[in-house]
């Protein structure tokens, strides 16, 4: 650690879910006496499904009295007394049994969790007939837990400590195990929102290092920590560039977990991880520059992913390289017009130095092909033109080969990440031709979410299969709503892990 910031700000670092502990069960119950709250999951078809201690008589007679009570998304809440017992009733709507999904379950969890009143301990009885299967079962349990997520430690007043236990009254294989499994990577998805919601002043380059010595330590995996003196010795001119006018240095952080064994091939995760991205001289406008605490997103992400990946034990190779530093204007900063060798050799014309993501990317993702990956997948809060693009809820990608990109689609979707796939045209990559320098690390705003990936494409070698995610719109939310909360969302880690399950 370096600066005198750092000494002033220390937070305890404790996992920020509206409840100190969570138990999860799956077990048959015999009537409400055993709970203070119950959550009714209910398809349009469901209420005729129910049993008797499932309260079918109240809630037919409920359903008389408001037809949209099982409308997708709606929540009706209220109390009964049963036998002397009060019991907290939330009924949260999923719509069609046709059209019913499981991120629609995931969604309608995540809301439903937070009418939950916030009392000492609560013992929530779920009962959700739609849950059929894993993969109803696993996006439930991750609704719950990131749909209950708040971020609570800068603030001077600790709330009281509660406790949360779930039974869930549901008929599904090797149930425990998936509960177990979903909540393993909820909890991992609040780490990384945790790391990406702390300011800029808690969590610089050094503190992203500490954080991956950190998994590596627990998770007895590999680490590698490059600061400034090793990155000159090994000619990283492009992430040097980048943090030069920060008074943190740079870091390029490598995990690799080997699930798989030494002699398989490595997928990297390649994360952006500017720590505060002002602009540099560059310079951003006033409003909102605060945002950009959560530049560091895409490294967080791939940090999370690694661990989760870890945990789960997953037989694949996974290789994390985040990429860290802070864009800051100052005397040592860079300039528009200065040209940059990167570690590949190439030649960096800067024109702009508020395109900073690229730039530590293109050193990272060619770290990565050099300690042998077989794949790269790069995640990074790169544009703005993406939000203008695409809007709050869906990342772009761009890459070089499709299959790897429908790949992501897929898992994306399962995971309830959703992506599209931009066009990455040859021709657009003439516009990245420098003119002092070999490449432009801007080609201007438009189509900058495709010219900005094919900038870390150019650093890719021997063209192995390489897609880029842009989560510019969708690292943090304005609002809550569904398992996303206000803040960081932690967008990416489920699909990695999803991806990696697949052995993708
Ligand atoms: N971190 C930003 C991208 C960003 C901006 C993400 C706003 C989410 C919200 C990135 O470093 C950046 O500043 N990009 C510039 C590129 C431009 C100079 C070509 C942008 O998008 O304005
Ligand atoms: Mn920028
Ligand atoms: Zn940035």
């Amino acid at each position: 650690m370096e600066g005198i910031f750092d000494v002033i700000v220390e937070y305890p670092i404790i996992r920020k879910m509206e409840a100190d502990t969570v138990k999860m069960e799956i077990a048959q119950l015999k009537d409400l006496s055993d709970c203070n709250v119950v959550i009714y999951f209910l398809g349009k078809d469901d209420i005729t499904k129910l049993g008797v201690w499932e309260q079918r008589g109240f809630l037919e007679k409920l359903y008389r009295q408001k037809e949209k009570l099982c409308a997708e998304q709606e929540i009706t809440t209220g109390f009964i007394d049963f036998q002397g017992n009060l019991v907290k009733v939330i009924v949260c709507g999923l719509g069609e049994t046709a059209s019913f999904s499981a991120n629609i379950l995931r969604k309608a969890a995540g809301n439903a969790v937070r009418y939950i009143d916030n009392t000492i301990n609560n013992r929530v009885a779920v009962v959700a007939p739609m849950v059929s299967n894993n993969e109803t079962l696993g996006a439930m349990v991750e609704g719950l837990m990131l749909g209950a997520y708040k971020f609570t430690e800068c603030k001077s007043e600790k709330t009281a400590k509660n406790r949360l236990e779930y039974i869930f009254t549901v008929k599904v294989n090797d149930g425990e195990k998936i509960i177990a499994e979903a909540a393993l990577l909820a909890e991992n998805i609040c780490w990384v929102r945790d790391l990406v919601n702390r300011p800029a002043n808690i969590v610089n380059p050094s503190v992203m290092a500490d954080a991956a010595q950190k998994i590596a330590k627990d998770l007895n995996i590999e680490c590698e920590i490059l600061g400034k003196k090793e990155l000159v010795k090994k000619g990283m001119g492009a992430i040097l560039a980048v943090g030069q006018g920060s008074i943190h240095e740079p870091k390029l952080i490598t995990l690799k977990y080997s699930g798989a064994g030494a002699g398989s091939p490595y997928t990297a995760y390649v994360g952006k991880g500017i720590t505060f991205d002002s602009g540099g001289i560059s310079l951003k406008p006033a409003a909102d520059m605060g945002e950009m605490k959560d530049d560091m997103t895409g490294a967080a992400v791939v940090l999370g992913a690694i661990k989760t990946i870890a945990e789960l034990k997953l037989p694949v190779n996974i290789m994390a390289v985040a990429s860290c530093a802070e864009n800051m204007p100052s005397g040592s900063a860079i300039r528009p017009g200065d040209v940059v060798v990167s570690a590949s050799g190439k030649t960096i014309e800067i024109v702009n130095t508020d395109a900073e993501g690229r730039m530590v990317l293109a050193d990272a993702v060619w770290y990565a092909c050099q300690q042998g990956a077989a794949k790269v997948i790069d995640i990074a809060t790169l544009t703005g033109a993406c939000i203008i693009a695409l809007g709050n809820v869906t990342a772009s990608i761009v890459g070089n080969d499709d299959m790897l990109c429908s790949d992501i689609i897929a898992a994306g979707k399962k995971a309830g990440e959703s992506y599209w796939q931009l066009p990455s045209l040859p021709e657009l990559k003439e516009r990245l031709k420098g003119d002092t320098g070999d490449l432009l690390n801007c080609a201007g705003r438009p189509g900058d979410a495709i010219t900005g990936g094919l900038f870390i494409g150019e650093f890719i070698t021997n063209n192995i299969p390489w897609a880029h995610l842009d989560i510019g719109g969708t690292a943090t939310m304005q609002k809550t709503d569904g398992f996303w909360i206000k803040g960081a969302t932690g967008m990416g880690v489920a699909t990695l892990v999803a991806l990696a399950r697949e052995n993708k």
